[in-house]
């Protein structure tokens, strides 16, 4: 009888909990990839791991477990982390395992299913492999793939969670582990900004943010052009002189990649400061100035910005508080907000 209740009593508890969550209230399609017609065909293979409902919860419980990394201490979401569009807000460089610190800034991880290729450096050219990068990194997770997995077979819940995921059979295998943080990530589609509401005739511009919009697209657009932000290409904007990071260069092993970094996404922008790849602006005015004033000369400076002597983008005082304006109505607070992440 004692059991029964008890049973009785855990039911009514897992009933409550998930009428909390208002998981009941989410529409049927809460967990399909969905892109609006004006964005690019996704470049992830979704044929090869479809998105369910169990398994990207499963995802999302590994991004935010610090079971990943190899004193438990470090989860993926403590360098992306959500509120401010999955970017880390505090480090200039990213803060891994005994407070490692790694040699750039976190990126955010939004529209990712779009992205051809991952990394500052593109030195990744497929998204279920990014983790295995983060993971092994000393100056990340500092842990092996193989004892993960074997810290998760070990786990009381994980290998339910992966059987109802994916009917595997009884033990977890590395495959299942990188598609369900995958399908965490592919859901994080940011397509709710101001911006997204315009070009969907759902709101207009102010006057400011139509003229901030005309100096972006005849100053900025080249590079980051939209829907995205970004061409997905490599350039040098003058940052430095010389490269202690080579960057593109890094991977492609050509001199003519040196100090050519991933040409950012600017969705979102207001909120993932600190900028660049390693972080050395904290904020937009930052940015701005440096391409109006601080655009330095080098071998594979991008040639856009020798149209200029000195090499830049000339912006005044009253271009750059209209850009700011502009780029305010990148940011998805939609996204933000929405309790699925
Ligand atoms: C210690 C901080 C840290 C942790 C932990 C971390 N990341 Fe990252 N992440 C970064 C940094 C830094 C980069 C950029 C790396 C580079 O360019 O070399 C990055 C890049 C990425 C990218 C590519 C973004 C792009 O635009 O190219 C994805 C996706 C990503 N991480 C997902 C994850 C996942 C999944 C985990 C957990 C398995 C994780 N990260 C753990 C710091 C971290
Ligand atoms: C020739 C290409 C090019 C042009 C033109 C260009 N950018 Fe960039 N932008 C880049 C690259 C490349 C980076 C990343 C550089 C790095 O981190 O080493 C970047 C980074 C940024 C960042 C930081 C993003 C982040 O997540 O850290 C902002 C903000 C930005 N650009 C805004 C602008 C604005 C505003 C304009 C116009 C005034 C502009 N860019 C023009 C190539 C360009």
């Amino acid at each position: 009888m004692k059991k029964i209740s008890q049973i009785m009593v855990a039911i009514g508890l897992a009933f409550t909990c998930s009428c909390h969550q208002g998981e009941d209230v989410l529409p049927d399609d809460t967990y399909v990839f969905k892109k609006p017609d004006y964005f690019p065909e996704p470049t992830y293979t979704f044929v090869n791991n479809p998105i369910t409902r169990q398994g990207f919860e499963l995802g999302k419980r590994l991004f935010n477990d610090p079971i990943l990394s190899s004193d438990n201490s470090v989860a993926c979401s403590n360098c992306h982390v959500k509120s401010v569009a999955f970017t880390d807000p505090q480090h200039r460089l990213s803060l891994g395992v005994e407070e490692r610190p790694g040699i750039r800034n976190a990126p955010s991880i939004v529209n990712m299913a779009f992205m051809p290729e991952f990394f500052w450096d593109g030195g990744v050219n497929h998204l279920d492999f990014v983790a295995i990068n983060a993971i092994e990194n000393p100056l990340e997770m500092n842990e092996k793939l193989g004892h993960v997995i074997a810290k998760l077979n070990d786990h009381p819940d994980y290998p339910a969670l992966f059987r109802k995921a994916f009917s595997t059979p009884d033990t977890i295998t590395s495959p299942y582990f990188l598609h369900a943080l995958s399908q965490f990530m592919l859901l994080i589609v940011s397509d709710q900004s101001k911006y997204d509401r315009v070009i969907r005739n759902q709101a207009t511009f102010t006057s400011a943010e139509i003229a901030g919009k005309e100096v972006f697209e005849n100053k900025c657009s080249t590079c980051h052009p939209a829907p995205l932000f970004t061409t997905f290409g490599y350039a040098n904007n003058g940052l430095d002189t010389a490269f202690e990071d080579l960057g593109r260069g890094r991977i492609s092993e050509s001199s003519v990649d040196e100090g050519k970094f991933k040409i950012p996404t600017l969705r979102n922008i207001a909120l993932t400061s600190p900028y660049m790849h390693d972080g050395r602006y904290q904020t937009l005015d930052e940015v701005l100035d440096h391409y109006d004033q601080h655009v330095l000369p080098s071998a594979t400076l991008d040639p856009f910005f020798k149209q200029s002597d000195p090499p830049g983008i000339r912006l005044s005082p009253d271009e750059k508080e209209k850009l700011k304006t502009f780029l305010q109505t990148l940011t998805d607070y939609e996204l933000l907000k929405n309790p699925i992440f």
